[in-house]
């Protein structure tokens, strides 16, 4: 019996396209495998949609992603539209594609593959082996709170603001998340926040530690974030799952991506309440090097991994894609990101060949 699902896809700008074109072979190369039938429906976002139609995130494609069973996205973004008032700009959109399907869980997952250790900027004994999930609040935050914005003061000077705020269900919610992952991984969380010095982080720390007695098997420690930034250049084998809110997540996790030695290898779910999630990859829209065929779409390829095992319950398709970016690995295939001495260079649409090729084989 063939399965079907409709899968939005975002490419959304830069190099978006490219490594979307990659994984969209392998969803259909695994797919006819599997027994797996997708039907894919292009929407525009970013950039893109800013062309067409004025706006980042148009309606139609609101809808299209919520009449679908998942949705997969690429990057947004580009210097053309930088300077745009906020409401118009790439990143607006992603904001509210994350609110409007209420994407409150991010998932990003840093693991180093063997294959690529020397292309971290750190030692091999210090990043060996490491295997964090960086569980990142999306919806809440300062990237959301009220009030915000540039308002003059009764003295006639500017003063720009911007809201850190939780309410309790919030933190509870990503909370619950957490716990569940780290069930399922080593059962360490390490809840990361500033308590120190701010009181919506102690608030956070509070209620953290109120879930944590549902899940009592789960090893809970609290780390501020400047200390956890330095802990994962310094000794990132002492994380398992981090837990945190929007904007520390944002920097904890490309520090955590780094780690790996490209962030081009990243994916990442963005999962909510309905069960509807989109895939995506950590790194942006990569303008300086958009079209030219140099980019490294496995981080894309990883996402439609995440997409199969995370939204759509197809673990054994997922695991099939990711034993083809090892497979190609393997085979001392990198694009330039991820170059080093004596492997070969290929640009995304070889890698992309050579990815189908290797899934063929599996
Ligand atoms: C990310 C990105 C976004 C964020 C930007 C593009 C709005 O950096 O997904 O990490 O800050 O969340
Ligand atoms: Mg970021």
């Amino acid at each position: 019996m063939s399965k079907n699902y409709r899968i939005t896809l975002l490419p959304g700008d830069g190099i978006g396209p490219e490594i979307t074109t990659v994984a969209v072979e392998m969803l259909k190369a695994v797919g006819a495998k599997s027994g797996i039938n997708f039907v894919f429906k292009e929407a525009l976002i970013g950039g893109a949609a800013i062309e067409a139609t004025g706006n980042p995130l148009p309606p139609e494609t609101l809808a299209a992603c919520k009449d679908s069973d998942a949705v997969m996205l690429a990057a947004i973004g580009g210097y053309q539209w930088d300077n745009l008032p906020r409401a118009q700009r790439p990143e607006t959109g992603l904001l509210g594609l994350r609110s409007g399907l209420e994407l409150f869980a991010n998932l990003r997952p840093a693991s180093i593959v063997p294959q690529l250790v020397d292309a971290s900027s750190l030692k091999r004994e210090v990043i060996e082996g490491v295997d964090i999930m960086v569980v990142r609040e999306l919806t809440g935050g300062i990237y959301f709170g009220q009030p915000r914005g540039v308002f003059s003061t009764e003295t006639g000077e500017q003063r720009g603001v911007n809201t850190m705020a939780y309410t309790g269900s919030e933190i509870d919610r990503i909370a619950r998340v957490a716990f569940e992952t780290a069930q399922k991984r080593t059962k360490k969380l390490c809840s990361v926040d500033k308590a120190n010095v701010l009181e919506v982080s102690q608030f956070w720390r509070d209620r953290v530690i109120e879930i944590a007695k549902e899940y009592s098997d789960v090893e809970l420690t609290h780390m501020y974030v400047d200390n956890a930034a330095m802990q994962l250049v310094r000794s990132p084998k002492q994380f398992d799952t981090i837990v945190t809110s929007n904007l520390f997540g944002d920097i904890l996790s490309d520090i955590a991506a780094m780690l790996t030695g490209s962030i081009g290898m990243l994916p990442s779910a963005s999962l909510g309440a309905s069960g509807l999630g989109v895939f995506e990859p950590v790194h942006g829209s990569a303008p300086d090097i958009a079209g030219q065929d140099k980019a490294n779409p496995l981080a894309q390829v990883l996402s439609a991994a995440m997409m199969l095992k995370y939204g759509l319950n197809e673990p054994e398709a997922a695991q099939q894609l990711e034993k083809a970016v090892i497979t190609v690995l393997d085979g001392n295939y990198r694009t330039g990101d991820i170059m080093s001495p004596g492997m070969n260079p290929v640009g995304c649409k070889q890698m992309g060949e050579l990815l189908v090729q290797a899934l063929a084989k599996i």
